[in-house]
Protein backbone atom coordinates (compact mmCIF):
# COMPACT_ATOMS: atom_id res chain seq x y z
CA UNK A 1 0.00 0.00 0.00
CA UNK A 2 1.26 3.59 -0.91
CA UNK A 3 0.69 6.19 1.23
CA UNK A 4 1.26 9.70 0.43
CA UNK A 5 0.52 12.65 2.48
CA UNK A 6 -0.47 16.07 0.22
CA UNK A 7 0.22 19.24 2.33
CA UNK A 8 -1.16 22.66 1.45
CA UNK A 9 0.28 25.32 3.23
CA UNK A 10 -0.98 29.05 2.30
CA UNK A 11 -4.42 30.42 1.66
CA UNK A 12 -6.88 27.31 2.78
CA UNK A 13 -4.18 25.35 4.22
CA UNK A 14 -5.25 21.62 4.29
CA UNK A 15 -4.20 18.28 4.55
CA UNK A 16 -5.08 15.01 2.33
CA UNK A 17 -4.00 11.45 2.50
CA UNK A 18 -3.77 9.32 -0.48
CA UNK A 19 -3.48 5.42 -0.34
CA UNK A 20 -2.78 3.72 -3.59
CA UNK A 21 -4.55 6.47 -5.95
CA UNK A 22 -7.85 7.05 -3.86
CA UNK A 23 -8.17 10.13 -1.34
CA UNK A 24 -8.95 8.00 1.99
CA UNK A 25 -8.99 11.44 3.65
CA UNK A 26 -8.97 15.62 3.20
CA UNK A 27 -9.80 18.59 5.05
CA UNK A 28 -9.07 22.24 5.08
CA UNK A 29 -7.35 23.20 8.89
CA UNK A 30 -9.58 26.36 9.05
CA UNK A 31 -12.26 23.69 10.24
CA UNK A 32 -10.66 22.81 13.11
CA UNK A 33 -9.05 26.22 14.02
CA UNK A 34 -12.37 27.55 13.60
CA UNK A 35 -10.13 30.49 11.69
CA UNK A 36 -11.69 31.16 8.08
CA UNK A 37 -9.21 30.55 4.84
CA UNK A 38 -6.66 29.88 7.91
CA UNK A 39 -3.05 30.12 6.37
CA UNK A 40 -1.52 28.52 8.71
CA UNK A 41 0.43 24.93 8.81
CA UNK A 42 -2.07 22.52 8.87
CA UNK A 43 -0.84 20.54 12.15
CA UNK A 44 -4.77 19.51 12.84
CA UNK A 45 -5.50 18.56 9.16
CA UNK A 46 -2.47 15.98 9.39
CA UNK A 47 -3.29 14.46 12.28
CA UNK A 48 -6.98 13.82 11.68
CA UNK A 49 -5.56 12.00 8.02
CA UNK A 50 -3.26 10.21 9.87
CA UNK A 51 -5.91 9.19 12.52
CA UNK A 52 -8.45 8.14 10.07
CA UNK A 53 -6.24 6.05 8.39
CA UNK A 54 -4.66 4.50 11.77
CA UNK A 55 -1.33 5.21 10.81
CA UNK A 56 1.51 7.25 11.87
CA UNK A 57 3.65 9.73 10.37
CA UNK A 58 6.53 7.12 10.44
CA UNK A 59 4.10 4.97 8.00
CA UNK A 60 4.33 7.48 5.42
CA UNK A 61 6.37 6.87 1.85
CA UNK A 62 6.02 10.20 0.40
CA UNK A 63 4.59 13.81 1.11
CA UNK A 64 3.64 15.89 -1.43
CA UNK A 65 3.98 19.68 -1.24
CA UNK A 66 1.93 22.03 -4.26
CA UNK A 67 4.41 24.68 -4.92
CA UNK A 68 7.92 24.62 -6.69
CA UNK A 69 9.66 26.14 -3.61
CA UNK A 70 10.01 24.54 -0.19
CA UNK A 71 7.52 26.65 2.20
CA UNK A 72 10.16 27.72 5.37
CA UNK A 73 8.39 25.65 7.65
CA UNK A 74 7.77 22.61 6.00
CA UNK A 75 11.65 21.83 7.90
CA UNK A 76 10.17 23.23 11.05
CA UNK A 77 7.59 21.31 11.67
CA UNK A 78 8.60 17.93 9.73
CA UNK A 79 11.96 16.21 11.10
CA UNK A 80 12.88 15.98 7.72
CA UNK A 81 16.35 12.90 7.73
CA UNK A 82 19.56 14.43 5.69
CA UNK A 83 19.33 14.67 2.36
CA UNK A 84 15.79 14.04 1.59
CA UNK A 85 14.74 17.25 1.06
CA UNK A 86 13.54 17.77 -2.46
CA UNK A 87 15.05 19.76 -5.06
CA UNK A 88 13.54 23.30 -5.57
CA UNK A 89 12.29 24.66 -9.00
CA UNK A 90 13.92 28.20 -8.19
CA UNK A 91 16.81 30.10 -9.37
CA UNK A 92 19.71 30.32 -7.35
CA UNK A 93 18.96 34.50 -7.25
CA UNK A 94 16.06 34.12 -5.19
CA UNK A 95 16.99 31.62 -2.87
CA UNK A 96 19.72 33.58 -2.19
CA UNK A 97 17.25 36.25 -1.85
CA UNK A 98 15.26 34.69 0.26
CA UNK A 99 18.47 33.35 2.68
CA UNK A 100 19.07 36.85 2.88
CA UNK A 101 15.61 37.44 3.83
CA UNK A 102 15.22 34.91 6.19
CA UNK A 103 18.41 35.77 7.77
CA UNK A 104 18.03 39.63 8.21
CA UNK A 105 14.85 39.19 9.56
CA UNK A 106 13.72 38.67 12.97
CA UNK A 107 10.51 37.27 12.87
CA UNK A 108 12.07 34.31 10.45
CA UNK A 109 14.29 33.30 13.17
CA UNK A 110 11.56 32.97 15.88
CA UNK A 111 9.89 31.21 13.44
CA UNK A 112 12.61 28.27 12.44
CA UNK A 113 12.60 26.87 15.79
CA UNK A 114 9.65 24.92 17.56
CA UNK A 115 8.53 25.82 21.21
CA UNK A 116 9.49 22.91 23.56
CA UNK A 117 5.40 21.54 23.28
CA UNK A 118 5.27 21.40 20.03
CA UNK A 119 6.80 17.91 18.78
CA UNK A 120 8.14 17.73 15.10
CA UNK A 121 6.66 15.10 12.66
CA UNK A 122 8.62 12.38 12.27
CA UNK A 123 9.04 10.17 8.98
CA UNK A 124 10.50 6.96 8.33
CA UNK A 125 14.02 7.57 6.83
CA UNK A 126 12.81 5.93 3.40
CA UNK A 127 10.41 9.27 2.99
CA UNK A 128 10.45 11.19 -0.50
CA UNK A 129 9.34 14.60 -0.32
CA UNK A 130 7.99 15.40 -3.60
CA UNK A 131 7.83 19.33 -4.96
CA UNK A 132 4.48 19.16 -7.27
CA UNK A 133 4.46 23.32 -9.35
CA UNK A 134 0.82 24.95 -7.94
CA UNK A 135 -0.82 24.41 -11.00
CA UNK A 136 0.18 21.09 -11.59
CA UNK A 137 -1.01 20.45 -8.96
CA UNK A 138 -4.29 21.64 -9.56
CA UNK A 139 -4.55 19.70 -12.66
CA UNK A 140 -3.72 16.61 -11.29
CA UNK A 141 -6.87 17.06 -8.68
CA UNK A 142 -9.03 17.43 -11.45
CA UNK A 143 -7.72 14.21 -13.88
CA UNK A 144 -6.66 11.91 -11.37
CA UNK A 145 -10.39 12.03 -9.84
CA UNK A 146 -12.05 12.03 -13.22
CA UNK A 147 -12.22 8.32 -14.22
CA UNK A 148 -11.46 9.59 -17.76
CA UNK A 149 -8.16 6.78 -18.09
CA UNK A 150 -8.85 6.08 -21.85
CA UNK A 151 -9.89 9.17 -23.42
CA UNK A 152 -7.49 12.44 -24.45
CA UNK A 153 -8.54 14.98 -22.02
CA UNK A 154 -8.37 18.82 -21.99
CA UNK A 155 -7.34 19.89 -18.40
CA UNK A 156 -7.46 23.77 -17.66
CA UNK A 157 -6.51 25.14 -14.52
CA UNK A 158 -7.52 29.14 -13.44
CA UNK A 159 -7.07 30.84 -10.43
CA UNK A 160 -5.46 34.44 -9.41
CA UNK A 161 -1.59 32.92 -9.63
CA UNK A 162 0.13 30.04 -8.30
CA UNK A 163 3.79 29.66 -8.80
CA UNK A 164 3.81 32.45 -11.71
CA UNK A 165 1.02 30.90 -13.17
CA UNK A 166 -2.72 31.98 -13.66
CA UNK A 167 -3.78 29.67 -16.11
CA UNK A 168 -2.78 26.56 -17.40
CA UNK A 169 -3.26 24.17 -20.45
CA UNK A 170 -2.60 20.02 -19.97
CA UNK A 171 -3.47 17.19 -22.14
CA UNK A 172 -4.36 14.08 -19.94
CA UNK A 173 -4.11 10.99 -21.96
CA UNK A 174 -3.17 7.26 -20.74
CA UNK A 175 -3.23 8.30 -16.77
CA UNK A 176 -0.71 10.55 -18.39
CA UNK A 177 -0.72 14.68 -17.48
CA UNK A 178 1.26 16.74 -20.24
CA UNK A 179 2.03 20.26 -20.21
CA UNK A 180 0.79 22.14 -22.89
CA UNK A 181 0.77 26.14 -21.94
CA UNK A 182 0.19 28.55 -19.54
CA UNK A 183 0.39 32.30 -18.54
CA UNK A 184 1.03 34.16 -15.64
CA UNK A 185 -0.31 36.80 -14.09
CA UNK A 186 -0.83 39.06 -16.95
CA UNK A 187 -3.05 36.75 -17.80
CA UNK A 188 -5.09 36.27 -14.72
CA UNK A 189 -8.63 36.21 -15.07
CA UNK A 190 -9.09 35.06 -11.42
CA UNK A 191 -7.38 38.31 -10.34
CA UNK A 192 -9.86 40.75 -12.31
CA UNK A 193 -12.90 39.14 -11.13
CA UNK A 194 -11.10 39.29 -7.22
CA UNK A 195 -10.62 43.19 -8.20
CA UNK A 196 -13.88 44.02 -9.15
CA UNK A 197 -15.26 42.24 -5.71
CA UNK A 198 -12.81 44.23 -3.68
CA UNK A 199 -14.22 47.08 -5.80
CA UNK A 200 -17.32 46.17 -4.48
CA UNK A 201 -16.48 46.02 -0.90
CA UNK A 202 -15.39 42.23 -0.59
CA UNK A 203 -12.48 40.17 0.05
CA UNK A 204 -10.72 39.38 -2.87
CA UNK A 205 -10.07 35.57 -3.05
CA UNK A 206 -13.09 34.86 -0.46
CA UNK A 207 -16.02 36.92 -1.43
CA UNK A 208 -15.93 36.39 -5.19
CA UNK A 209 -19.52 34.34 -4.71
CA UNK A 210 -21.08 37.27 -3.44
CA UNK A 211 -20.07 39.11 -7.09
CA UNK A 212 -21.66 35.83 -9.04
CA UNK A 213 -24.92 35.83 -6.37
CA UNK A 214 -25.60 39.67 -7.35
CA UNK A 215 -24.69 39.80 -11.08
CA UNK A 216 -28.09 38.48 -12.54
CA UNK A 217 -29.70 41.61 -10.77
CA UNK A 218 -28.19 43.98 -12.97
CA UNK A 219 -27.60 44.35 -16.50
CA UNK A 220 -24.10 43.70 -18.27
CA UNK A 221 -22.83 47.15 -19.41
CA UNK A 222 -19.83 46.06 -22.45
CA UNK A 223 -16.52 48.24 -22.73
CA UNK A 224 -16.98 49.68 -18.97
CA UNK A 225 -14.50 47.47 -17.64
CA UNK A 226 -12.21 47.35 -20.59
CA UNK A 227 -8.48 48.42 -19.68
CA UNK A 228 -8.89 46.03 -16.40
CA UNK A 229 -8.66 42.42 -17.88
CA UNK A 230 -6.54 40.35 -20.08
CA UNK A 231 -8.18 39.79 -23.12
CA UNK A 232 -8.06 36.10 -24.93
CA UNK A 233 -8.66 35.04 -28.31
CA UNK A 234 -8.50 31.72 -30.42
CA UNK A 235 -7.07 30.08 -26.86
CA UNK A 236 -4.46 32.87 -27.17
CA UNK A 237 -3.48 35.83 -24.77
CA UNK A 238 -3.84 38.89 -27.68
CA UNK A 239 -4.26 41.59 -24.36
CA UNK A 240 -2.27 41.06 -21.49
CA UNK A 241 -2.63 43.26 -18.46
CA UNK A 242 -0.28 44.90 -15.89
CA UNK A 243 -1.50 44.46 -12.43
CA UNK A 244 0.60 46.68 -11.14
CA UNK A 245 0.66 47.75 -7.43
CA UNK A 246 -0.12 44.31 -6.04
CA UNK A 247 -0.05 43.49 -2.51
CA UNK A 248 -0.47 41.13 0.14
CA UNK A 249 -3.40 41.74 3.18
CA UNK A 250 -3.51 40.09 6.20
CA UNK A 251 -6.97 39.81 7.39
CA UNK A 252 -8.48 37.55 9.74
CA UNK A 253 -5.74 35.51 10.28
CA UNK A 254 -5.30 34.76 6.26
CA UNK A 255 -3.57 36.44 3.29
CA UNK A 256 -5.93 38.39 1.02
CA UNK A 257 -4.12 39.82 -2.69
CA UNK A 258 -5.22 43.44 -2.81
CA UNK A 259 -4.50 45.61 -5.97
CA UNK A 260 -4.80 49.32 -6.88
CA UNK A 261 -6.93 48.33 -10.05
CA UNK A 262 -10.06 47.67 -7.38
CA UNK A 263 -9.63 51.81 -6.67
CA UNK A 264 -10.38 52.99 -10.20
CA UNK A 265 -13.04 49.55 -10.46
CA UNK A 266 -14.25 50.99 -7.20
CA UNK A 267 -15.11 54.73 -8.57
CA UNK A 268 -16.76 52.49 -11.91
CA UNK A 269 -18.81 50.50 -9.69
CA UNK A 270 -20.23 53.72 -8.25
CA UNK A 271 -21.00 55.27 -11.76
CA UNK A 272 -22.71 51.85 -13.19
CA UNK A 273 -24.64 50.41 -9.51
CA UNK A 274 -23.75 47.64 -7.59
CA UNK A 275 -25.79 45.52 -9.97
CA UNK A 276 -24.51 46.03 -13.16
CA UNK A 277 -20.98 46.71 -12.44
CA UNK A 278 -21.27 43.00 -10.85
CA UNK A 279 -23.05 41.40 -14.24
CA UNK A 280 -20.67 43.07 -16.58
CA UNK A 281 -17.74 41.43 -14.99
CA UNK A 282 -19.56 38.37 -14.80
CA UNK A 283 -20.28 39.30 -18.57
CA UNK A 284 -16.05 39.48 -19.20
CA UNK A 285 -15.13 36.25 -17.41
CA UNK A 286 -17.86 34.30 -19.08
CA UNK A 287 -16.24 35.57 -22.74
CA UNK A 288 -12.67 35.15 -21.73
CA UNK A 289 -13.15 31.81 -20.03
CA UNK A 290 -15.00 30.40 -22.86
CA UNK A 291 -12.36 31.93 -25.47
CA UNK A 292 -9.37 30.07 -23.55
CA UNK A 293 -11.24 26.64 -23.42
CA UNK A 294 -13.46 26.31 -26.27
CA UNK A 295 -10.33 26.97 -28.84
CA UNK A 296 -8.36 24.84 -27.07
CA UNK A 297 -10.94 21.33 -27.10
CA UNK A 298 -10.80 21.85 -30.56
CA UNK A 299 -7.07 22.12 -30.71
CA UNK A 300 -6.96 18.86 -28.88
CA UNK A 301 -9.61 17.69 -30.54
CA UNK A 302 -11.65 16.21 -27.37
CA UNK A 303 -15.27 17.05 -26.20
CA UNK A 304 -14.41 15.97 -21.89
CA UNK A 305 -12.86 18.96 -19.93
CA UNK A 306 -11.03 18.65 -16.59
CA UNK A 307 -11.06 21.60 -14.43
CA UNK A 308 -10.00 22.82 -11.20
CA UNK A 309 -8.43 26.50 -9.65
CA UNK A 310 -10.60 28.41 -7.65
CA UNK A 311 -11.93 30.11 -10.81
CA UNK A 312 -13.74 27.24 -11.69
CA UNK A 313 -15.90 28.10 -8.59
CA UNK A 314 -17.60 30.65 -10.62
CA UNK A 315 -20.66 28.22 -11.16
CA UNK A 316 -22.41 30.75 -13.58
CA UNK A 317 -19.25 30.81 -15.60
CA UNK A 318 -19.04 26.59 -15.65
CA UNK A 319 -23.13 26.57 -16.72
CA UNK A 320 -22.53 29.10 -19.58
CA UNK A 321 -19.92 26.60 -20.73
CA UNK A 322 -21.69 23.35 -20.55
CA UNK A 323 -24.65 25.17 -22.53
CA UNK A 324 -22.45 25.90 -25.22
CA UNK A 325 -22.90 21.91 -26.78
CA UNK A 326 -19.48 21.62 -26.93
CA UNK A 327 -18.70 19.51 -24.03
CA UNK A 328 -19.76 14.98 -23.11
CA UNK A 329 -17.64 15.73 -20.11
CA UNK A 330 -17.08 18.54 -17.58
CA UNK A 331 -15.70 17.54 -14.40
CA UNK A 332 -14.62 20.07 -12.37
CA UNK A 333 -12.74 18.82 -9.25
CA UNK A 334 -14.96 19.60 -6.25
CA UNK A 335 -13.11 20.96 -4.30
CA UNK A 336 -11.27 23.56 -7.08
CA UNK A 337 -9.77 25.95 -4.61
CA UNK A 338 -6.44 25.99 -3.19
CA UNK A 339 -7.52 23.36 -0.25
CA UNK A 340 -7.73 20.94 -3.02
CA UNK A 341 -4.10 21.32 -3.74
CA UNK A 342 -3.20 18.86 -0.56
CA UNK A 343 -4.92 16.26 -2.33
CA UNK A 344 -3.34 17.34 -6.42
CA UNK A 345 -0.19 17.33 -5.38
CA UNK A 346 -0.18 13.82 -3.56
CA UNK A 347 -2.20 12.37 -6.62
CA UNK A 348 0.32 13.43 -9.03
CA UNK A 349 2.92 12.09 -6.80
CA UNK A 350 1.22 8.60 -7.04
CA UNK A 351 0.27 8.73 -10.66
CA UNK A 352 3.30 9.57 -12.26
CA UNK A 353 5.42 6.84 -10.47
CA UNK A 354 2.19 4.31 -11.19
CA UNK A 355 1.88 4.52 -14.92
CA UNK A 356 0.00 1.53 -15.09
CA UNK A 357 -2.61 2.47 -12.75
CA UNK A 358 -6.22 3.84 -13.39
CA UNK A 359 -8.17 6.49 -11.68
CA UNK A 360 -11.64 6.12 -10.82
CA UNK A 361 -14.22 8.88 -10.66
CA UNK A 362 -14.55 10.60 -7.43
CA UNK A 363 -17.77 9.15 -6.18
CA UNK A 364 -18.39 11.76 -3.36
CA UNK A 365 -16.51 14.34 -1.07
CA UNK A 366 -17.15 12.71 2.25
CA UNK A 367 -13.52 12.51 3.08
CA UNK A 368 -13.40 14.74 6.84
CA UNK A 369 -13.70 13.47 10.56
CA UNK A 370 -17.34 11.63 11.38
CA UNK A 371 -18.43 11.45 15.21
CA UNK A 372 -20.19 7.82 16.63
CA UNK A 373 -23.61 8.15 17.73
CA UNK A 374 -21.59 7.15 21.85
CA UNK A 375 -19.65 10.36 20.85
CA UNK A 376 -22.39 12.24 20.27
CA UNK A 377 -24.09 10.98 23.47
CA UNK A 378 -21.69 11.72 25.36
CA UNK A 379 -20.97 15.33 23.97
CA UNK A 380 -25.05 16.34 24.48
CA UNK A 381 -24.58 14.37 28.38
CA UNK A 382 -21.82 16.54 29.40
CA UNK A 383 -23.54 19.27 28.41
CA UNK A 384 -26.94 18.44 30.09
CA UNK A 385 -28.57 19.12 26.77
CA UNK A 386 -32.54 17.83 26.39
CA UNK A 387 -32.21 15.05 23.61
CA UNK A 388 -34.64 12.21 21.85
CA UNK A 389 -33.08 8.85 20.44
CA UNK A 390 -34.21 8.79 16.51
CA UNK A 391 -34.69 5.60 15.15
CA UNK A 392 -35.56 7.47 11.53
CA UNK A 393 -34.00 10.89 11.50
CA UNK A 394 -34.63 10.79 8.17
CA UNK A 395 -38.00 10.59 8.25
CA UNK A 396 -38.52 12.61 11.32
CA UNK A 397 -36.62 15.59 9.33
CA UNK A 398 -38.55 14.96 6.20
CA UNK A 399 -41.78 15.83 8.67
CA UNK A 400 -40.38 19.16 10.34
CA UNK A 401 -38.95 20.05 6.50
CA UNK A 402 -42.75 19.74 5.70
CA UNK A 403 -43.74 21.87 8.60
CA UNK A 404 -41.53 24.92 7.50
CA UNK A 405 -39.42 24.49 10.28
CA UNK A 406 -35.44 25.07 9.97
CA UNK A 407 -33.60 22.00 10.58
CA UNK A 408 -29.65 21.72 11.50
CA UNK A 409 -28.68 17.96 9.74
CA UNK A 410 -25.25 16.21 11.10
CA UNK A 411 -23.97 13.09 9.82
CA UNK A 412 -21.44 10.97 8.63
CA UNK A 413 -18.16 12.51 7.67
CA UNK A 414 -17.97 15.70 7.01
CA UNK A 415 -17.42 17.28 3.25
CA UNK A 416 -13.86 18.34 1.71
CA UNK A 417 -14.37 21.56 -0.26
CA UNK A 418 -16.54 24.27 0.38
CA UNK A 419 -20.15 23.12 -0.24
CA UNK A 420 -21.87 21.27 2.14
CA UNK A 421 -23.17 17.97 0.61
CA UNK A 422 -25.98 17.04 3.27
CA UNK A 423 -23.39 15.80 6.03
CA UNK A 424 -22.72 19.41 7.66
CA UNK A 425 -26.29 21.08 6.33
CA UNK A 426 -28.88 23.73 7.14
CA UNK A 427 -31.91 22.35 5.86
CA UNK A 428 -35.27 23.66 4.72
CA UNK A 429 -38.04 23.27 2.54
CA UNK A 430 -37.82 24.85 -0.68
CA UNK A 431 -41.82 25.64 -1.26
CA UNK A 432 -42.02 29.15 -0.24
CA UNK A 433 -40.19 31.93 -1.51
CA UNK A 434 -39.97 33.88 1.93
CA UNK A 435 -37.95 30.88 3.39
CA UNK A 436 -35.12 32.56 1.72
CA UNK A 437 -35.21 35.85 3.65
CA UNK A 438 -36.16 33.92 6.54
CA UNK A 439 -32.99 31.80 7.08
CA UNK A 440 -30.80 35.22 5.89
CA UNK A 441 -32.59 36.72 8.99
CA UNK A 442 -32.56 33.92 11.83
CA UNK A 443 -30.03 31.37 11.08
CA UNK A 444 -27.17 33.23 8.17
CA UNK A 445 -27.42 36.62 9.09
CA UNK A 446 -26.29 37.32 5.43
CA UNK A 447 -26.89 39.52 2.41
CA UNK A 448 -30.88 39.12 1.29
CA UNK A 449 -29.64 38.86 -2.73
CA UNK A 450 -27.33 35.29 -2.20
CA UNK A 451 -29.25 32.48 -4.07
CA UNK A 452 -29.64 29.12 -2.10
CA UNK A 453 -29.09 25.79 -3.17
CA UNK A 454 -31.17 22.27 -3.80
CA UNK A 455 -30.33 18.82 -3.08
CA UNK A 456 -31.96 17.00 -5.62
CA UNK A 457 -33.21 13.27 -6.10
CA UNK A 458 -30.77 12.28 -8.65
CA UNK A 459 -33.83 10.12 -10.08
CA UNK A 460 -35.97 13.84 -10.20
CA UNK A 461 -32.95 15.69 -11.69
CA UNK A 462 -34.60 16.03 -15.21
CA UNK A 463 -37.87 17.44 -13.83
CA UNK A 464 -36.01 20.41 -12.85
CA UNK A 465 -32.87 21.37 -14.32
CA UNK A 466 -32.11 21.66 -18.20
CA UNK A 467 -29.73 19.12 -20.17
CA UNK A 468 -28.76 17.80 -16.73
CA UNK A 469 -25.90 15.35 -15.75
CA UNK A 470 -24.84 13.74 -13.22
CA UNK A 471 -23.47 16.26 -10.74
CA UNK A 472 -23.21 16.18 -6.73
CA UNK A 473 -20.91 18.93 -5.95
CA UNK A 474 -22.67 22.03 -6.33
CA UNK A 475 -20.10 23.19 -8.48
CA UNK A 476 -22.32 24.43 -11.65
CA UNK A 477 -25.87 26.15 -12.03
CA UNK A 478 -28.30 25.11 -14.17
CA UNK A 479 -31.44 26.84 -15.96
CA UNK A 480 -34.56 25.60 -14.42
CA UNK A 481 -37.67 25.12 -16.60
CA UNK A 482 -40.02 27.87 -16.00
CA UNK A 483 -42.83 25.52 -15.04
CA UNK A 484 -41.14 24.72 -12.07
CA UNK A 485 -39.50 27.98 -10.92
CA UNK A 486 -42.68 28.81 -9.06
CA UNK A 487 -42.64 24.80 -7.48
CA UNK A 488 -39.19 25.69 -5.45
CA UNK A 489 -38.99 28.86 -5.74
CA UNK A 490 -36.59 29.50 -2.36
CA UNK A 491 -33.56 27.50 -4.33
CA UNK A 492 -33.80 29.02 -7.74
CA UNK A 493 -32.09 32.15 -8.13
CA UNK A 494 -33.43 35.31 -9.79
CA UNK A 495 -32.56 34.30 -13.15
CA UNK A 496 -34.04 30.76 -13.27
CA UNK A 497 -30.87 29.28 -12.52
CA UNK A 498 -29.94 26.71 -9.29
CA UNK A 499 -26.92 24.98 -8.44
CA UNK A 500 -28.02 21.72 -7.52
CA UNK A 501 -26.38 18.64 -5.69
CA UNK A 502 -27.79 15.36 -7.07
CA UNK A 503 -28.04 12.99 -4.42
CA UNK A 504 -27.28 9.62 -4.71
CA UNK A 505 -28.92 6.42 -2.70
CA UNK A 506 -25.24 4.83 -2.76
CA UNK A 507 -23.15 7.42 -1.39
CA UNK A 508 -25.74 9.36 1.35
CA UNK A 509 -28.57 6.73 1.48
CA UNK A 510 -29.85 8.91 4.71
CA UNK A 511 -29.84 12.02 3.16
CA UNK A 512 -31.24 10.44 0.05
CA UNK A 513 -33.94 9.19 2.09
CA UNK A 514 -34.66 12.09 3.45
CA UNK A 515 -35.51 13.81 0.33
CA UNK A 516 -37.52 10.75 -0.99
CA UNK A 517 -39.57 11.01 2.45
CA UNK A 518 -40.04 15.00 1.74
CA UNK A 519 -41.61 14.17 -1.98
CA UNK A 520 -43.57 11.66 -0.53
CA UNK A 521 -44.89 14.64 1.96
CA UNK A 522 -44.77 17.25 -0.32
CA UNK A 523 -44.64 16.42 -4.07
CA UNK A 524 -41.52 18.03 -4.52
CA UNK A 525 -38.38 16.15 -4.70
CA UNK A 526 -36.20 18.84 -3.37
CA UNK A 527 -34.58 20.24 -0.47
CA UNK A 528 -33.13 23.88 0.48
CA UNK A 529 -29.19 23.07 1.67
CA UNK A 530 -27.43 25.30 2.96
CA UNK A 531 -23.76 25.25 4.87
CA UNK A 532 -23.79 24.68 8.56
CA UNK A 533 -22.28 27.88 9.89
CA UNK A 534 -23.06 31.63 10.81
CA UNK A 535 -21.58 34.07 8.29
CA UNK A 536 -17.98 34.40 8.06
CA UNK A 537 -17.50 31.18 9.84
CA UNK A 538 -15.94 27.93 8.39
CA UNK A 539 -18.43 25.39 8.16
CA UNK A 540 -18.75 23.30 11.55
CA UNK A 541 -16.73 20.17 11.83
CA UNK A 542 -17.41 19.14 15.42
CA UNK A 543 -20.78 18.54 16.81
CA UNK A 544 -20.14 20.96 19.58
CA UNK A 545 -19.65 23.59 16.78
CA UNK A 546 -23.32 22.43 15.57
CA UNK A 547 -24.42 22.57 19.02
CA UNK A 548 -23.27 26.27 19.53
CA UNK A 549 -24.59 27.25 16.05
CA UNK A 550 -28.33 25.36 17.35
CA UNK A 551 -28.57 27.41 20.24
CA UNK A 552 -27.12 30.75 18.62
CA UNK A 553 -29.48 31.10 15.76
CA UNK A 554 -33.14 30.70 15.19
CA UNK A 555 -32.55 27.09 13.99
CA UNK A 556 -35.66 24.60 15.27
CA UNK A 557 -34.41 21.21 15.47
CA UNK A 558 -31.15 19.67 15.49
CA UNK A 559 -30.35 16.38 14.32
CA UNK A 560 -26.84 15.18 15.41
CA UNK A 561 -26.39 11.48 14.30
CA UNK A 562 -29.60 9.37 15.71
CA UNK A 563 -29.81 11.89 18.21
CA UNK A 564 -32.70 15.10 17.78
CA UNK A 565 -32.82 18.00 19.81
CA UNK A 566 -35.81 20.60 19.24
CA UNK A 567 -36.31 23.94 20.64
CA UNK A 568 -38.52 24.57 23.14
CA UNK A 569 -41.50 27.07 22.32
CA UNK A 570 -40.98 26.68 18.70
CA UNK A 571 -44.08 27.18 17.18
CA UNK A 572 -45.27 25.19 13.47
CA UNK A 573 -44.89 27.57 10.69
CA UNK A 574 -47.93 27.46 8.46
CA UNK A 575 -48.34 25.71 5.88
FE1 LIG B 1 -4.51 28.06 -7.00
Amino acid sequence: MKKILGIQIGHDSAAALIVDGRIVADAAEERFTRVKNDCSFPLNAIQFCLDHAGIESTDLDAIAIPSRYLHPEVPVFIDIPQGALPKEGRSLKSKIKQAVLSYSSLTAKEKTTLPAYQKPIAVAPGCKFVLVEHHKAHAGSAYYTSGLNDERVLVVTMDGIGDHTAVGIWQGEGNRLKHVKSWGGEASLGWFYSNCTEALGWRHGSDEWKTMGLAPYGTPRPGALDGFFPRFREGGLVQPHDYRGGGRWLDHSAYHYHFSDAYALQKIAGQLGREDFAAEAQRVFEVQANEIILPWLKRLGTRHLCAAGGAFLNVKANQNLWYTGELDTQWIYPNPGDAGLAAGAALCAYYENAPAARHERLPDAYLGPAFSNDEIRRILDERGLQYAYDESPSRSAAGYLSENRIIGWFQGRMESGPRALGNRSILMSPLKAEHKDLINRCVKYREAFRPFCPSILRERASDYLVQSRDERFMITSFAVPPEQRSKIPAVVHVDGTARPQLVWADTNPRYHELIKAFGELTGEHAVLNTSFNVKGEPIVCHPREAIRCFFDTGLDVLFLGNFRLVKPGVAKRAP
